[in-house]
């Protein structure tokens, strides 16, 4: 190509991207694609959470766990050896909540847990309950003597791993959404086990309610394991992928860290399965079970376009 034609080729270019990056409010897909991560059940792993949102590669962090709740419950935090919600030690957190706001970083309360301290949501009254309780005393802000000081979360993730908990929680959802305005978006999202369909949350994903739906990759069964090969992989994502509302988006939960033996390895999920599922129209990112270190092998090119902007923005000044 000529000197000249590549110089206005890059014009064009550049003025397409600048189209591009003003309307991307319009665009679904860029709306909320990054990489979301749980913090608190693992002190070693986790570091500060001011540290975390500095690193600049998270778009999400779900805080883990609210994990008492329903059927008459006091609601209460478990966030391991982080702090002691019951003496009110993790107040301290809203300056970090806070600071991870003020990066873009949405910061949203995860109900659940794979622990034993909640079962279910009793009944439709009860979910109203539940989700008044947790928006007037995370979300709704100007309550300094709230568990976590005085904090304003983004919104709410469902991670409801008590096998057989079937209850209520598509009523739990409508409450939740109930308190989005014009003013006010209120992030929901869920975390689901990877058989398709999720026993206890697959009517609160069908309500399409949720911004969007994290798959566990990491469940030890069969249609999950890279045992089984990637293929087998691609098969279930496929499957959630064509089952969910429109308009929801789809991250793939992974857990590098983790030793069970089914994990994809590093070189495996940024080679064969990141390539293919970021192409999926309703791409929403990667969800990761706990801090990672090398979480930047996430942000090549294909891999993700990152709402924090910073890398994203990098990596078209390179471009051109
Ligand atoms: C918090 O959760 C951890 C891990 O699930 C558990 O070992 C611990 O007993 C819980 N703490 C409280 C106060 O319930
Ligand atoms: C959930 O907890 C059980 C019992 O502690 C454990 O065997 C299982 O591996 C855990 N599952 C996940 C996904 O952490
Ligand atoms: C992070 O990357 C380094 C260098 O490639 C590697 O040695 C290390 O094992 C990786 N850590 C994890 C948890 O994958």
């Amino acid at each position: 190509m000529k000197a000249a034609h590549s110089q206005s080729t890059k014009t064009l270019l550049l003025w397409t991207l600048s189209l591009l990056i003003a309307f991307s409010p319009l665009m679904r897909s860029s709306e909320a694609c990054g990489v979301s991560v749980y913090w608190g059940q693992n002190l070693a792993q986790d570091g500060s959470l001011r540290e975390l949102c500095e690193t600049g590669y998270y778009s999400y962090v779900n805080l883990a766990y609210l994990a008492t709740f329903g059927c008459g419950q006091k609601l209460a935090l478990n966030l391991t050896d982080h702090c002691d919600p019951a003496s009110g030690g993790c107040r301290s957190l809203s300056t970090e909540i806070q600071a991870c706001q003020n990066r873009g970083v949405k910061v949203l309360l995860s109900l659940g847990g794979n622990n034993t301290e909640y079962q279910e949501i009793c009944t439709a009254e009860d979910a109203k309950k539940v989700a008044d309780n947790a928006y007037n005393t995370f979300l709704k802000g100007s309550n300094p003597d709230g568990p976590l000081g005085d904090v304003s979360l983004d919104g709410v993730d469902l991670d409801i791993e008590y096998p057989g908990s079937m209850g209520h929680w598509d009523d739990l959802v409508r409450a939740l959404a109930s308190y989005r305005s014009p003013q006010r978006k209120v992030y929901l999202s869920a975390s689901a086990s990877c058989s398709y369909p999720d026993t206890n949350l697959g009517k609160a994903i069908t309500t399409g309610l949720l911004d969007y739906v994290a798959v566990r990759f990491y469940d030890d069964n069969l249609q999950c394991s890279c045992y089984a090969g990637t293929a087998r992989i691609l098969e279930t994502w496929n499957k959630w992928s064509s089952s969910l509302p429109e308009g929801n988006q789809l991250f793939y939960g992974w857990w590098p860290s983790s030793n069970a033996g089914s994990q994809c390895k590093p070189e495996v999920f940024t080679n064969e399965i990141l390539p293919v599922i970021s192409s999926s129209p309703d791409y929403g990112g990667v969800m990761l079970r706990e801090a990672y270190e090398n979480v930047s092998i996430l942000y090549p090119a294909a891999a993700c376009c990152n709402t924090a902007g910073l890398h994203r923005k990098e990596s078209l000044i390179s471009v051109l």
